[in-house]
């Protein structure tokens, strides 16, 4: 459910020619706000990553196309199969007709038919690939927290954004373009408790080989982290969202609604009717 007025953030450009297309859920409905981001870098050769909700878009196409021509868009990267990052893959590939496509073997398999896009417009990169856009090498990197194993984030060594896809995802109490608005005891709080949520197997693998992956996205000293579902994080609250990614797997963090919350909404809406 939307609110009757939804806030609308016009891209913000989080480092040179990288931009952060904003979307979120919850405003209104929900006790807190969840971002559905996604990014575009103009390159040479210009970048979108992930493609937003079916719902929005209209205002995600606008975004995008406010920024680059269709006729520019060389690549659109996916970084794994689930609504929130595919919802808008097949109309703005049929919108970019000299896009390609970049996604994996599994992510093809996973999407069935709901992936209109032929092979002969796709490339697959996995984890450690690498893809050129012209003036720089952009890395695809795994990310410590995810829900897909498709799953790849995205590093751009010119200007030190990582896209982290689902890691780093924070509740917000009303939509934010940059992660210092959000308090930061809320803030770690809410990411421990999104991260448990996202990927629940983090309470059950060994530590040290947890410690391996984020150490992977430290070693790349990103200036800027960007991710679907958290405002840009930048300066000092990029180590902040590194070490708290390190402590996911003991903190202890609040349940999952249940069938009691449930009742009480559908109660509300009952009364309300
Ligand atoms: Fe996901
Ligand atoms: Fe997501």
């Amino acid at each position: 459910m939307q609110p009757l007025t939804k806030t609308r953030l016009t891209p913000t450009e989080i480092a040179p020619e990288t931009f952060l297309i904003h979307d979120h859920q919850g405003e209104g409905s929900a006790p807190v706000v969840v971002a559905l981001n996604s990014l575009v870098i103009r390159a040479q050769e210009p970048v979108v990553v992930d493609t937003g909700m079916a719902e929005n878009r209209e205002q995600y196409l606008a975004d995008v196309f406010g920024l680059v021509e269709p006729a520019d868009v060389r690549w659109v990267f996916i970084s794994h199969d689930d609504v929130d990052h595919t919802g808008n893959v097949n109309a703005l590939m049929d919108a970019c007709p000299n896009a390609t496509l970049i996604v994996n073997w599994f992510m093809t398999e996973r999407m069935g038919e709901s992936l209109a896009v032929p092979p002969t417009r796709q490339r697959w990169i996995d984890d450690g690939g690498t893809l050129d856009v012209g003036d720089r090498t952009l890395v695809a990197l795994r990310p410590p927290i995810f829900d897909s194993p498709t799953t790849r984030g995205l590093f751009d060594p010119t200007t030190g954004v990582y896209w982290a896809s689902d890691t780093f995802a924070t509740p917000m109490l009303a939509p934010a373009r940059n992660v210092e608005e959000i308090d930061v005891d809320f803030w770690t709080a809410g990411m421990h408790m999104f991260h448990q949520y996202v990927s629940p197997w983090v309470t059950m693998v060994r530590d040290a080989e947890f410690q391996a992956t984020v150490d992977r996205v430290a070693q790349l000293s990103p200036a800027v982290i960007a991710g679907c579902h958290t405002p840009a994080v930048h300066g000092g609250r990029v180590a902040k969202a590194l070490a708290t990614t390190r402590t996911t797997p003991t903190a202890v963090v609040p349940p999952q609604p249940d069938q009691a919350v449930l009742e009480q909404i559908q109660q509300s809406l009952t009364v309300a009717a």
